[in-house]
């Protein structure tokens, strides 16, 4: 076991676990940031997706010693001031979720991909947002909720 200083949300929090643990069981058993879900827990499905600085990442397979000294964010971190995330709103818009299980990890895909590429095509969306499965098929709304919040 070892002590980790994590910067999680804009908030420093400590967890005590073995290196290896994944981000992920940090962020839900430790720190009680159930917003990031498990899916699959080899990096096939982004359910699990947080930014780790300000990039996507697979919480389920990266482990909590390479996140120490990085900044993160989850789907709790997004609202600012009591206000959604114009990703969040405009997939509220479109209600987009269906079961909602794989919506915080595509949500979070969307965000760090709008503030890379503000104003996508179609086609870059598409090629975004591929690796994010849901089982429910809501593709095309979460395609026109990202298209939303980028105009
Ligand atoms: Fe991490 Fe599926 S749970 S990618």
């Amino acid at each position: 076991m070892a002590k980790y200083k994590l910067q999680i949300n804009g908030r420093a929090y400590e967890a005590d676990v073995e290196p290896d643990t994944p981000l992920l069981w940090v962020l839900r058993d430790n720190l009680g940031l159930v917003g990031t879900k498990y899916g699959c827990g080899i990096a096939q499905c982004g359910a699990c997706t947080v930014h780790v600085n300000g990039n996507p990442m697979r919480s389920c397979v990266y482990p909590v010693s390479a996140a120490a000294n990085a900044t993160i964010t989850t789907i709790e971190g997004l609202e600012t001031n009591g206000k959604l995330h114009a990703v969040q709103q405009a997939w509220d818009k479109v209600d987009v979720a269906q079961c909602g299980y794989c919506q915080a990890g595509q949500i979070m895909t969307a965000t760090a991909f709008l503030s890379k590429n503000p104003n996508p095509t179609e086609a870059e969306i598409e090629t975004a947002m591929n690796g994010n499965i849901c089982r429910c098929g809501t593709y095309h709304r979460i395609r026109e909720a990202v298209a939303l919040a980028a105009t």
